[in-house]
């Protein structure tokens, strides 16, 4: 039953708020703090369930086994996919889009070309350019505008018949510009182009109907999202599921081996080398099922809030300048303070409890877009109230009283 909800409240779920009771944590995009819930639910496992999953004939791990692949289906409903075979676990958003990269590679002839944006992680960008350099293909880039926009009428042109894919953020880590993956993905499939959509920052935050939106692959984080460390999903549309090859090679993907050849599980099981991590699983899904207790528009109202709340009094201060103006965006603002230079202001943040994060946060060619060199970025979850936009607002203009 998912509801409206108080941040406040929602705080107490997370010991973290405990531990630090002054903690202002404004780093949610780099990673969000995980609930009580998923915490025990990976204890528990740890302490009276654990086994290894789809090997054992014991009643641990047959259990085990099958609370694994019920997280499939957990994770599935949560994005509006097909089922839950259409969902692989890997160890986060940079391998699930590693293995698409890796499996395009064979599909690239010299001459082809992918399509990224100017706003990707590197995540998005490098595996990409790999590729195609490797391969004789070119990497071509839907442009920024200085609103922190994409120049989707740039998409038409940069799209043709050489196109093998499409990969772009749903979310910008940077500006919390949301894209309209919906009219990209439409456009892309008018020339039958597949996309990946990179959803790192909208997973958790944005309600997603993959099979609405007709995204091929979507690739997300588990520790974004409340859940884990080293989790993570690829979704693969089932049409498209069949192209994606292993990125690692070793037990637990096989029908069968012999020395001169082996037989392959079908997706998602092929992607799934070596004993799985079935803890980290576990904790996704606990994640998965704290998310669904929250109402998926409150959410996102919340952080889009925090976020123009904080733009506003920013640029009331007259000596932040904030980068970019997207007209949709999420709950990330990223700044910079005149005169003084991001990581100074990130560690004097930090000696008033507040954490954020300076530098280019893994996205340097948008920076460039921005003609800045880094910034300082806030990013916010549930848990982060108006109060502590004040006490930030606060801090900075002591920032700007002492530095320049
Ligand atoms: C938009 C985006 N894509 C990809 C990633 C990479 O995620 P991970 O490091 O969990 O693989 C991040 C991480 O910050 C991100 O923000």
């Amino acid at each position: 039953m998912s509801h409206t909800f108080n941040p406040l409240t929602v705080r107490h779920d997370f010991p973290i708020f405990r531990n630090h009771p002054d903690l202002i944590y404004f780093d949610n995009a780099a990673t969000s703090q995980r609930p009580e819930r998923v915490l025990r639910e990976i204890s528990d496992f740890d302490q009276k369930q654990s086994a290894s999953v789809h090997r054992g004939l014991y009643e641990l791990s047959s259990h085990a086994t099958r609370r694994y692949e019920a997280v499939r289906d957990k994770v599935a409903a949560l994005i509006g996919a097909e089922n839950g075979s259409t969902i692989a676990f890997t160890k986060g958003t940079t391998e699930s889009i590693n293995i698409v990269a890796n499996s395009f590679r064979k599909r690239l002839k010299p001459g082809d070309n992918i399509v990224i944006s100017g706003m990707e992680h590197h995540a998005n960008l490098i595996p990409w350019q790999m590729i195609c350099k490797e391969m004789g293909a070119s990497l071509r880039v839907i442009p920024v505008t200085k609103e922190g926009e994409l120049s989707l009428d740039r998409l038409q042109t940069l799209m043709d018949h050489k196109t093998r894919l499409l990969a772009v953020t749903h979310v910008s880590n940077v500006l919390g510009t949301i894209n309209p993956v919906d009219e990209i993905i439409l456009e892309a499939h008018l020339k039958q182009v597949p996309i990946l959509v990179d959803a790192a920052q909208s997973a958790g935050h944005l309600a997603i109907h993959v099979k609405k939106l007709g995204a091929d692959f979507l690739a997300f984080s588990a520790h974004k999202m409340f859940g884990p460390f080293g989790t993570g999903v690829l979704y693969a549309n089932p049409v498209w599921a069949p192209s994606l090859h292993p990125l690692n090679f070793g037990g637990g993907i096989i029908q069968h081996v012999d020395f001169d050849q082996t037989e392959f599980l079908e997706y998602p099981r092929n992607l799934e080398a070596g004993t799985a991590n079935v803890s980290g699983v576990l904790g996704l899904g606990a994640a998965v099922d704290y998310i669904r207790t929250l109402d998926a528009e409150s959410v996102i109202h919340h952080e889009h809030f925090l976020a123009t709340v904080f733009k506003e009094k920013a640029l009331q201060e007259g000596f932040i300048r904030v980068m970019g103006n997207p007209r949709r965006h999420a709950g990330i603002v990223a700044f910079n303070v005149n005169g003084v230079h991001p990581h100074d202001v990130a560690s004097y943040l930090a000696s008033r409890s507040i954490a954020v994060r300076a530098g280019h946060h893994c996205a340097e060619p948008l920076l460039q877009y921005m003609n800045e060199a880094a910034s300082v970025r806030v990013s916010f979850s549930v848990y982060n109230t108006a109060d502590e936009l004040d006490r930030t607002i606060e801090a900075l203009k002591e920032v700007k009283k002492f530095w320049a």
